[in-house]
């Protein structure tokens, strides 16, 4: 059986959490790793006792000849990067989101297709061990036939949770629900409708978002709804983060690692039938929860190790990473124009800048990537502090 050759482009948190995964599976190899920073370069390059190590992406790629590319670089950097690495026909794994608008995701799909090589988009939550175990269930009909889905974000600003989080909901949800055929969404800041001037450039390097407060619905195949909550808290909460399914014969709420059923659709409390039962999570042979990989970051690898073998796409591919950006770049769309979006769009540059610039506003500013701070910034151009 091949052993897979990695190569790691990005060693902060992202490259790293990826590289556990890497190191830990049989069937992978970490050969080679880059990054602009010697110091980021040389702790992965201990950590994982990998000598091959680079400034320069080209020149890694030339001399370790991978199978694999992992892009675990900011989203603002992902279109060029990922375009950099496909010309060189290497199959590739990118952080999510795919890119920060339609049009720059499309080129690297298109580049894949001609290089002939597969794009897996880091959404690790879809093929995790609960989501593999609830969708067994699902299929097997515990909870009968899906009539709706609905997923709230842990408590971001609204832009900047669809962009950084809704990401990983939307790919899950389409396991269960299938394709989004179109958006409806309302947004809103300071306790009012986005307008143009609400349009702003997002933390941790996402592109352009807007509002605080994003509720979305989204219509899937087969006349299932889905429901999108991305509202600021004043705290974070991780637990909050989960997607709830509603079925005609129980319910069930499905996280990365684990999952639960409640076999009745609807229940009256007191009656006794409010007993969650757990799902029991599916786990990849070869799995050693001693090693440093966390379980989710272990199934993503070992389903790209599988879909290698296979000669097939992984299943969070190019494809599925470019509709969930459609579904995005839709909330966006709906929301500032007030009005139902179909997909797939026709218009595939970003939907916030085109309504800025209809109403004679430029590309939004520059800000603080960090998102403690640039919280602080918003704030205080909403006159809060
Ligand atoms: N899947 C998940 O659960 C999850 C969780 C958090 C973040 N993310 C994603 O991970 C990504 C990484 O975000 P981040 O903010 O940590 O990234 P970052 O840009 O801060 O860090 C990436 C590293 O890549 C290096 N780098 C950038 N350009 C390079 C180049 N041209 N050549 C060599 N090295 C280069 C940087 O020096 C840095 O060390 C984002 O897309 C984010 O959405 C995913």
């Amino acid at each position: 059986m091949k052993t897979y050759r990695v190569a790691i482009l990005g060693c902060r948190a992202r490259g790293i959490q990826g590289g556990q995964a890497y190191h830990a599976h049989p069937r992978t190899e970490i050969v080679g790793l880059c990054d602009l920073v010697q110091e980021r370069l040389d702790e992965m390059g201990e950590m994982f006792d990998v000598d091959a190590r680079f400034t320069d992406l080209d020149e890694m790629i030339e001399q370790t000849q991978p199978d694999v590319v992992a892009i675990p670089t900011g989203t603002e950097f992902h279109h060029e990067l990922a375009l950099r690495v496909l010309e060189h026909g290497v199959n590739i794994d990118i952080e999510k989101p795919l890119c920060t608008s339609l049009d720059q995701a499309d080129e690297v799909v298109a580049k894949a297709k001609e290089k002939d090589v597969e794009i897996a988009v880091h959404h690790q939550g879809r093929v995790g061990a609960g989501v593999v175990a609830a969708h067994k269930a699902y299929t097997e009909g515990r909870i009968g036939k899906l009539l709706y889905l609905y997923t709230r974000d842990k408590g971001y600003y609204g832009g900047l949770g669809i962009m950084n989080i809704a990401t990983h909901k939307v790919n899950t949800m389409l396991k269960f629900a299938g394709h989004v055929r179109s958006v409806s969404a309302v947004a809103t800041t300071d306790g009012r409708l986005i307008q143009p001037e609400d349009v702003v450039t997002s933390p941790l390097g996402m592109g352009t978002i807007a509002g605080e407060y994003i509720t979305a619905t989204l219509q899937f195949d087969n006349d299932v709804t889905g429901g999108l909550l991305q509202h600021r808290l004043p705290r974070n909460d991780t637990k909050l983060s989960a997607i709830e399914l509603f079925g005609t014969e129980g319910r069930m709420i499905v996280r990365w690692e684990a999952a639960w059923a409640l076999p009745h659709p609807h229940y009256i409390p007191g009656e006794g039938k409010d007993v969650w039962e757990p799902i029991d999570p599916i786990v990849p042979e070869g799995f050693n929860p001693d090693d440093d990989a966390s379980l989710d970051e272990y199934c993503y690898v070992d389903e790209y190790v599988r879909a290698l073998d296979e000669g097939r796409p992984h299943e969070c591919n190019g494809a599925e990473g470019l509709h969930v950006l459609e579904v995005l770049m839709g909330v966006f769309e709906s929301a500032a124009y007030g009005k139902r979006v179909a997909l797939p769009q026709e218009r595939r540059s970003h939907p916030l800048l085109q309504w800025r610039k209809e109403n004679g506003l430029g590309e939004p500013d520059p800000v603080r990537r960090d998102f403690r701070e640039w919280y602080v910034d918003e704030d205080r151009r909403l006159g809060r502090a």
